[in-house]
């Protein structure tokens, strides 16, 4: 029996029993937790008790990552092999952050340009932070990063997560081809003193290149050379340089940084900038050492194998669709997001390596919000509708307002209560003793207290870390890349790989000429043409 095989008839076997039922074992909360201490980055400990894994299910799970060739994969990875094979690419995102490494790509040494492009950033970062990079009408002020997917939610993301470190030019994020977003941004900024970061690996994906030629003719209003306080952070150097921008000002990176993983490269210029550059050093250094944790870690002491092993547990074997990710940590707002992308776009596929149909079911849908706001919005969903939603937790021991530690406190309470809520849950005879006490009786008793019956044995998992700093930040980020990766690899598919984005751009050039009044209705759907005829008579 292979272990997908014996995974299911385990989750038969065992469909009956509670997660509560577990806690009989008076160790289970420290079997099922992983921890990684380090000094720079604090701790992370990862509490997977509160799901329905036993030690079974655990061994059976390890058997299917070790099964997949996981470590030889990883190592694969971490070398330099080419393995994503539909793009015949390395993917060396870990290359930027060991900075202290030895890492060739086709034999050559791949760290001296690594370095080099860092320093090349910390100069400029600098530069701008001290004020000896100046706009026409001095001191830069404002920064506006204009990218897209990866070239945007990353730092945008990691901006702010790190406010409590934030001390350059105010960041701003520009992503949307919709006009409204950069019309925003650059409504209450002074051109004199705003430099623009155009963020593209290819420079040639629309949205961005629309926003920055808006940006450029925003420019143009008040200065004499438009481009003057323009970067760009770029693989397509021809291209940057067509657009105007000074190469002095543009930062490359290589094919094989894929846009989600690229935060740790020239993509994060606007986080270094706003957090300065020893604090960016930090940023790679965590990461570095959750690489080293998930190269190293035996996979039963894995943070990131176990991560994923428990998100397979409950997408592909147990069938739950979505995943929601919960920071308890407001700063981390925009982290479901980030996410949403290294996830879906890395494991939203349905053929595998080799070009097959994929026997199971690939990455769930991830959603997510802070908590405690979440509470007020889906959780009734998550504790009483009729489907479950395995929760990960975000939760960070100490918060950065001293001052406020007994709203610190509170956030503790609720997320910790959350999950014991959706385990626990509420059964009916307690409703019934709640209504009793109210006064209640017969029928009218038995309604009301069904509607305030928890089922619980809801799934949950808790990612607990000291402190919201650059470093924990780095390492977070790593771990969930790894997490990824891992499950990419358990699956069989390719995670490095986005072809799935292709066809909507591809339609959408197509269908502008129409929308501008021109050409393009043949063999078309009577759908989209009454659309765009029906845009076209009400916009006038
Ligand atoms: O959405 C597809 C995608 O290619 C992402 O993978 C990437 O992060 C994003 O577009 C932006 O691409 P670029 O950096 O080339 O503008």
């Amino acid at each position: 029996m292979d272990s997908w095989t014996a995974l299911a008839a385990r989750l038969e076997t065992v469909s009956d029993r509670t997660i509560a039922s577990l806690f009989d074992d008076p160790a289970r909360a420290e079997s099922f937790s992983v921890s990684l201490a380090d000094e720079a980055v604090g701790e992370i400990f990862l509490d997977y008790s509160k799901t329905n894994i036993d030690a079974e299910i655990r061994d059976l799970l390890l058997a299917l990552a070790e099964g997949s060739g996981l470590e030889a994969r990883r190592e694969a990875m971490f070398t330099g092999a080419r393995i994503n094979e539909t793009e015949d690419r390395a993917v060396l995102h870990t290359a930027l952050r060991n900075l202290d490494g030895a890492v060739t790509l086709d034999g050559a040494d791949i760290m001296d340009g690594v370095r080099a492009t860092l320093t090349r950033m910390e100069v400029f970062a600098r530069d701008l932070r001290d004020g000896r990079i100046r706009g026409v009408g001095g001191r830069i002020s404002d920064v506006v990063n204009i990218g897209i997917g990866g070239s945007d939610l990353g730092p945008a993301m990691a901006v702010q997560a790190l406010k409590p470190y934030l001390d350059g030019p105010r960041c701003h994020f520009v992503s949307n081809v919709d006009g409204a977003h950069i019309h925003d941004v650059l409504e209450p900024l002074n051109p004199e003193t705003t430099l623009i970061i155009v963020a593209s690996k290819t420079f040639t994906t629309q949205e961005t290149m629309a926003n920055a030629q808006t940006a450029r003719d925003w420019m143009s209003r008040g200065l004499s050379d438009p481009t003057r306080q323009f970067v760009a952070l770029s693989s397509a150097l021809d291209k940057t340089a067509a657009f105007g921008i000074d190469p002095a000002r543009v930062f490359g990176f290589e094919d094989w940084v894929g846009g989600r993983f690229s935060v740790w490269g020239p993509i994060g210029l606007s986080l270094m900038i706003a957090i300065g550059p020893d604090h960016f050093r930090a940023f790679l250094g965590g990461a570095a050492v959750m690489d080293q944790h998930f190269r190293t870690a035996p996979l039963a002491q894995n943070l990131p194998v176990m991560l994923a092993l428990s998100g397979l547990w409950h997408h592909q074997v147990c069938g739950y669709p979505t995943r929601a990710v919960i920071p308890y940590d407001q700063r981390l707002a925009r982290l479901p997001a980030y996410l949403q992308q290294l996830e879906m776009e890395s494991n939203g596929k349905r053929v595998a390596m080799d070009g097959s149909d994929l026997k199971r079911p690939s990455s769930p849908v991830v959603w997510g919000e802070p908590g405690t706001n979440g509470q007020h919005a889906f959780f009734q969903m998550i504790h009483q509708g009729t489907a479950t939603v395995p929760c990960e937790f975000l939760l960070a021991a100490c918060g950065h307002e001293p001052a406020l530690a007994h709203q610190h406190r509170l956030l503790v309470a609720n997320c910790l209560a959350q999950a014991e809520a959706l385990m626990h849950g509420r059964p009916l005879k307690t409703a019934r003793a709640m209504m009793k006490a109210r006064g209640l009786t017969g029928k009218e008793l038995e309604r009301q207290a069904r509607h305030r019956v928890f089922p619980g044995n809801r799934p949950s998992v808790m990612l607990l870390y000291s402190r919201l700093t650059p470093a924990m930040l780095g390492a977070l980020l790593a771990l969930y890349e790894h997490r990824v990766f891992v499950e990419g690899v358990v699956l069989g598919i390719n995670s490095f790989d986005q072809w799935g984005v292709e066809l909507g751009k591809e339609l959408a050039q197509q269908l502008l000429p129409m929308i501008e009044g021109g050409s393009g209705a043949e063999g078309r759907d009577s759908s989209t043409l009454r659309l765009i005829e029906t845009i076209s008579r009400i916009a006038g």
